[in-house]
């Protein structure tokens, strides 16, 4: 396990500021949870498996429409799992979660009705390799659900966070997300054996102080690790967001805009029969 990873999701807390940030500042309201539950048309007893769950809202949200199928949640933080169970408490049927590794799955073969692995297969060292692991325990007639980012999404956000390292004289950041993009889903999931439906939505952040931008950048790599290991360097690179976000939204009537765009792909194994 990549230990960037194993950082970014040792505590729930910055994927919590993160899906908070975007839930108050994107200009179309939406839920991602709302969009998967609805593109998958549930009938209720299927069983569902869901890998790098994270703060485990989906399957929560799942069982909370009435889904009575079983709701099995895999990911490879314990503080993720440990989280998702003290808050699935009392929920019944109860949802099992795992700590678990996406290339490793542990179950029979064709044991789930679905598979759903969001914004997390671009944290998997080894893809291929994990998308056969899914498509065993979904077996052929099972179907998976993938999310994931675009390569155009958030160009402000980057730039900024390329030019802030920039200017403090800092290595410039890995791109941690682009082995599995919504431009080359396709190029990933086809070879890998499957059907695949692509649904592409277009949104935007929309800032209007630079409080809560900072604080998202603030759980982004490196600056995570700044945060946490070099609070002096952090203030510095802050004062330096601070200034430059404040001119560049008086630049443009005081508004930060920056596009984004997400992708949900559908997808059946090729020797599916239905
Ligand atoms: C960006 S979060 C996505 C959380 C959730 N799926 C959602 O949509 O809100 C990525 C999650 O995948 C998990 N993860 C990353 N790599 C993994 C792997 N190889 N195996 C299992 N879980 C993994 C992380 O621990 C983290 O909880």
């Amino acid at each position: 396990m990549d230990a960037l990873v194993k950082r970014q999701y040792g505590t729930s807390d910055p994927l919590r500021v993160r899906i908070e940030t975007h839930l108050r500042h994107s200009e179309k309201q939406g839920d991602l949870d709302e969009v998967c539950f609805e593109l998958m048309g549930l009938m209720g007893p299927e069983a569902i498996l869901e890998v790098g769950f994270g703060r485990g809202t989906f399957l929560r949200y799942i069982r909370q429409q009435g889904h009575q199928g079983r709701l099995v949640g895999v990911d490879q933080s314990p503080t993720m799992v440990a989280e998702s169970q003290a808050a699935s408490e009392g929920i019944t049927p109860e949802i099992e979660w795992r700590v678990g590794e996406a290339n490793a799955l542990d179950f029979p073969n064709g044991c789930f009705d679905w598979l759903v692995a969001r914004h997390m297969l671009y944290h998997v060292p080894d893809i291929p390799g994990a998308l056969r692991g899914f498509i065993r325990v979904v077996g052929p007639e099972g179907r998976l659900l993938f999310t994931t980012n675009s390569e155009r999404s958030l160009p402000l956000l980057h730039a900024l966070r390329k030019e802030a390292l920039e200017a403090l004289g800092l290595p410039p950041r890995q791109d941690a997300t682009s082995s599995f993009t919504v431009e080359n889903a396709r190029e990933v999931l086809e070879p890998a054996g499957l059907n695949v439906e692509e649904y592409i939505g277009e949104n935007a952040f929309v800032f209007t102080e630079p409080e809560p931008l900072v604080a998202y950048i603030a759980t982004m790599e490196p600056f995570l690790k700044y945060v946490r290991d070099s609070p002096p360097l952090w203030e510095k690179i802050e004062r330096w967001l601070y200034q430059e976000i404040e001119r560049q939204m008086g630049e443009n009537g005081g508004v930060w805009r920056d596009p984004k765009y997400g992708g949900v792909f559908l997808c059946r194994p090729k020797d599916s029969t239905l």
